[in-house]
């Protein structure tokens, strides 16, 4: 059991707070936030036979990377997507162990954030349309392409996925079909990306431009 108690999260999320591993600088660990497990605590029986606890996701982020990493053996480079690596129990409940991808002050900056700061160029498009065909060739199940889900890693010249993939249906239909996949990618794309970041996407040719 990990104690957590009086640290300060290094990020925040909507839903998950992100700390620092206490014995290991290389790793990350997310918990549900607070207001989250309260909500989660406070959900009648028959929700929650319709909707799963949110926790389930730690489970299906795992599972993605498990099936992303088999789809890419042999292959060179880093996986487009963060490696989950298991779970830990904490003080405040059940937590996620992943990769920390670091920056030069910190966390790895996000794509949001390099697009606010004026550093999003034409070099950084090519990479992240790069990213995207990394995600489509290795089928990626991604539900939520927000730019701050996105991580620009330096040391591995590439951008990462850190939140919104998995597979939440009872029926994996998107593991069974590139299409349904490749389906869910240019919907998370169009809805999710292309509004929060300004950029055009041509979906037959499946690239981003400025
Ligand atoms: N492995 C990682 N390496 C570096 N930074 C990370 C990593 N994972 C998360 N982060 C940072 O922490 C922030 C929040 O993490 P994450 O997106 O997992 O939380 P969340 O609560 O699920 O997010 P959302 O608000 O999208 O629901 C990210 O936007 C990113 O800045
Ligand atoms: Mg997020």
């Amino acid at each position: 059991m990990i104690d957590l108690t009086g640290l300060e999260p290094v990020a925040r999320g909507a839903v998950r707070d992100i700390y620092a591993h206490p014995q290991d600088s290389g790793l990350l660990i997310k918990v549900i936030n607070l207001a989250r497990r309260q909500h989660e605590a406070a959900r009648s029986r028959y929700d929650r036979l319709r909707k799963p606890d949110f926790s389930d996701v730690f489970l299906q982020e795992i599972d993605m990377v498990y099936r992303t990493g088999r789809r890419a053996s042999g292959q060179a480079g880093r996986l487009p997507l963060v490696e989950a690596l298991g779970l830990v129990m904490t003080s405040s409940g059940v937590g996620q162990l992943c990769e920390r991808i670091d920056g030069p002050d910190g966390l790895a900056p996000t794509l949001g954030a390099l697009m606010r700061d004026g550093r999003f160029d034409a070099a950084a498009l090519d990479k992240l349309n790069d990213f995207i065909s990394r995600l489509y060739e290795l089928r990626v199940v991604v539900r939520d392409l927000h730019p701050e889900n996105v991580v620009w890693d330096e040391r591995e010249d590439t951008f990462v996925l850190v939140d919104g993939f998995g597979l939440w249906t009872l029926v994996p239909i998107h593991a069974w079909l590139k299409l349904a996949s490749d389906r869910q990618l240019d919907h998370a794309i169009r809805e999710k990306l292309v509004p929060r970041s300004g950029l055009k996407w041509d979906g037959g040719q499946r690239r981003l431009s400025m």
